[in-house]
């Protein structure tokens, strides 16, 4: 297990590439670092080759953080850095974040996503539904506003 304050570089790496910087999405190194202190946040780091366990020298070639509640789950950071996608690491991320909420316990996994951003084709296949819309929650940097679609996925 490495410590938390190693993982923060390195999801900082990933965030800095990963995010389209005309939406604000990414957060900065403040917020998760704070995040990483509290109970409730679960986060993954995945390598290039796919592993999910990081040597420690390791760059994270992806990564999720989420926070719980009770017996629900929010996905609030999602990435994988751009020369390392199209090639399976969301798919194997996502579903380790399903399998992992699954394991303790979750019912409900939620998100919410920029309208036709392309991340809602890996998540509607592995199961999320569009359960409602924020309109226009979102303001790009040239003053466009872009809905949320909020998104589920019931965990049997
Ligand atoms: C969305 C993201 C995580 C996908 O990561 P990835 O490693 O490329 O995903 P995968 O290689 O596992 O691909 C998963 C599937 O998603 C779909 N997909 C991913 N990126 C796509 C794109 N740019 N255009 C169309 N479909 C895409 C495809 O169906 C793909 O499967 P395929 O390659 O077999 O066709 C990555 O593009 C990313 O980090 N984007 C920026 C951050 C972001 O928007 N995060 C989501 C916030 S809600």
């Amino acid at each position: 297990m490495v410590h938390p304050l190693d993982d923060v570089d390195r999801i900082m790496d990933v965030m800095t590439s990963a995010f389209p910087s005309e939406f604000g999405e990414a957060w900065n190194r403040r917020q998760v670092s704070d995040a990483l202190l509290l109970p409730a946040t679960q986060y993954a780091l995945i390598a290039d080759d796919g592993a999910m366990e990081l040597k420690p020298c390791d760059p994270a070639a992806g990564f999720y953080l989420s926070r719980g509640v009770l017996d629900e789950e929010e996905l609030l950071l999602f990435a994988i850095a751009p020369e390392s996608r199209r090639k399976g690491l969301g798919h194997a991320l996502l579903r380790e974040f399903i399998e992992h909420a699954r394991q303790r316990g979750k019912k409900r996994l939620f998100l919410e996503m920029r309208r036709n951003n392309p991340a809602g084709i890996l998540y509607a296949s592995h199961g999320f539904r569009a359960v409602g819309i924020r309109p226009r929650y979102y303001r790009a940097l040239n003053g466009d506003r872009i809905d949320a679609i909020t998104q589920e996925l019931v965990l049997e």
